[in-house]
C-alpha cells in the first residue's frame, strides 16, 4: 500500500511577474487536487518556475551539465506521478524557455508520465499551438498527454468580459482526465541505467593499488 502522497509537478514557463501562465498553472493544479481529494488520494503539488532556471538552462545547453537547482527540478519531474506543463505562446509555439527544459531531459525521462498541457496567449487564434506544438513534443518523449489541453487568451481572464465560465469548464474537464490517468496509471520510477554498473575495483580484483 502506498504511503507517500501522489506527486503532481507543475512546470510553468511564464516570464512576466505576475504571470498569466502561472495563474493558469495554479488553476490546473487546484482543479487536479480537487479531483484527487474527492477520490481519497493524498496529493503533494510542487511548482517549478522555469524563469528562475533560465540561465541554468542555457548553461546546461552549452556545457551538457545541469547546476544543482536545475538538477533538482529535473529530478522532481522525472520522479513525478503527473506533470502539468504550461507555457506562454511565443511566435505561435511554445516559448524557447519551455522547450529548453524539455531539451535537457534524457530521452527516456518522462516515458509513460501523465501530462496535462496548458498555454496562455495574447490572441484566442493561437489555441491550436497546444496541439501542433506541445502535444507532439511530449508525444515524442512518450509521455501520456491527456486529450484536453487548456488554452487561455488574455480575454479569458475576465478583464474585458471574457468567457471565464468557458475557461473554468475546460480546466475542470482537463483536470478530470488528468486525475483519472494519474490514479489509474501508477508510475514506475525511472531507473538509472548506471546504478548497477560493476566498479573497476570489482572488475579487476587484486589489481587495485
Ligand atoms: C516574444 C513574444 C511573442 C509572443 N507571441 C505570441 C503569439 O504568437 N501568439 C499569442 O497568442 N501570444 C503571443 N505572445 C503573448 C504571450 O503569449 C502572452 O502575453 C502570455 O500570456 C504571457 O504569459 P506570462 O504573463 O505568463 O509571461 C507573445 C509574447 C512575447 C513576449
Amino acid at each position: 500500500m502506498r504511503t507517500e502522497p501522489t506527486r503532481i509537478v507543475v512546470v510553468t514557463a511564464g516570464v512576466s511577474n505576475p504571470s498569466s501562465t502561472r495563474v493558469l498553472a495554479d488553476e490546473l493544479a487546484a482543479a487536479t487536487r480537487r479531483r484527487l481529494d474527492a477520490a481519497g488520494v493524498a496529493v503533494a503539488v510542487e511548482v517549478i518556475e522555469l524563469r528562475e532556471l533560465a540561465h541554468a538552462l542555457v548553461d546546461n545547453l552549452l556545457t551538457g551539465f545541469p547546476n544543482a537547482p536545475l538538477k533538482r527540478a529535473i529530478e522532481q519531474v522525472t520522479g513525478a506521478d503527473g506533470l502539468i506543463a504550461v507555457t506562454p505562446i511565443c511566435t505561435a509555439s511554445y516559448s524557447a524557455l519551455f522547450k529548453a527544459f524539455f531539451d535537457v531531459l534524457d530521452a527516456g525521462a518522462i516515458v509513460g508520465l501523465p501530462v496535462l498541457i496548458g498555454a496562455t496567449g495574447g490572441t484566442e487564434r493561437h489555441s491550436l499551438a497546444l496541439d501542433h506544438a506541445l502535444r507532439p513534443l511530449l508525444s515524442y518523449l512518450r509521455a501520456l498527454v491527456v486529450p484536453t489541453g487548456v488554452y487561455a487568451a488574455s480575454t479569458d481572464f475576465g478583464a474585458r468580459g471574457g468567457d471565464t465560465a468557458g475557461l473554468a469548464r475546460r480546466i475542470d474537464r482537463a483536470a478530470e482526465e488528468f486525475a483519472t490517468l494519474v490514479r489509474n496509471l501508477p508510475r514506475t520510477p525511472v531507473t538509472d541505467p548506471y546504478q548497477d554498473v560493476v566498479s573497476f575495483a570489482e572488475l579487476l580484483p587484486g589489481r587495485a593499488g
